[in-house]
């Protein structure tokens, strides 16, 4: 990989010590991989796999694979997953977790540059990682995304956004940024991309996160709870929040 920034440097330091912490700890990171970290993971899932059956896609590149745990729900799909990530830490911890999955493997990289031909992948997904990069450097990322995306590829962006600028920066997580989503609309079309749809996914406060957190509700009923809040966004969700989890789904004008 080429010299890496010192930003990337401190984001992949960060994510080197939340190994150990089981598949789901990259995410609410603070619950340690717990039963909130589970059902965030889940809200993700139900936001996207529907979305990767539109269209014939087959090959995806998972972009900040993290614990690896996308990228096997992916595989065993039956899709043929490459996952990259700026923390080796997790490109190990990742391959552990696929280890003996077939169709996945995973390596090390910071997005500016992507070990990858051209036209290689269907489908490019960034779960929260594009967050992680500067607003210097996200327009070179985005347009490297575009070069290994087949034409009209699609990239599903799953993000933290906020409108509100005392959101977007927080002291506790000082690597990361939640772009407002104009901000995002306005660097997609910069690096290519032509917007399809836009939603609302996830809440940091939705009413049932404090029973799952708390293991007051069963954990089987989490995925169908994750479902829940993802239709229910879909269909209210125009409020805005101090901030949310946004997906953007955009395609390769080729
Ligand atoms: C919040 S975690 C999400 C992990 C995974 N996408 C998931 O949904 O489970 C963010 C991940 O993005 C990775 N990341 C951040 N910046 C990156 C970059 N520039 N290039 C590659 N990976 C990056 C981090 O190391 C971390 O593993």
């Amino acid at each position: 990989m080429p010299n890496q920034s010192p930003h990337f440097q401190r984001v992949a330091e960060q994510y080197n010590k939340l190994t150990g912490r089981g598949p789901y700890a990259t995410l609410a990171p603070h619950n340690r991989g717990g039963r909130k970290s589970e059902y965030v993971n889940a809200v993700f899932d139900a936001a996207i796999l529907p979305r990767l059956h539109e269209g014939d896609c087959r090959s995806v590149l998972d972009f900040g694979s993290g614990t690896g745990v996308f990228s096997r729900t992916l595989a065993g799909l039956g899709f043929r997953v490459s996952g990259v990530d700026v923390s080796e830490q997790m490109v190990h911890t990742a391959g552990r977790l696929c280890d003996g999955v077939p169709n996945v493997h995973f390596q090390r990289t910071d997005g500016v540059y992507l070990p990858f031909q051209e036209a290689e992948f269907d489908c490019v997904i960034a779960r929260e990682s594009l967050c992680y990069v500067p607003d210097d450097l996200l327009e070179p990322v985005l347009r490297e995304m575009y070069r290994v995306l087949k034409p009209q590829g699609r990239l599903l962006w799953l993000e933290q956004v906020s409108d509100a600028p005392r959101w977007q920066r927080h002291p506790n997580a000082p690597n990361l940024v939640k772009r407002a989503p104009e901000d995002l609309r306005v660097r997609l079309s910069a690096a290519g991309f032509v917007l399809l749809d836009e939603a609302m996914v996830r809440t940091p406060r939705f009413p049932w996160i404090y029973p799952v957190w708390f293991g007051l509700l069963p954990r089987r009923l989490i995925p169908a709870l994750a479902r829940w809040e993802v239709a229910w966004h879909r269909r209210f969700g125009g409020s805005r929040r101090r901030w949310w989890n946004a997906l953007l789904i955009a395609e390769c004008h080729a």
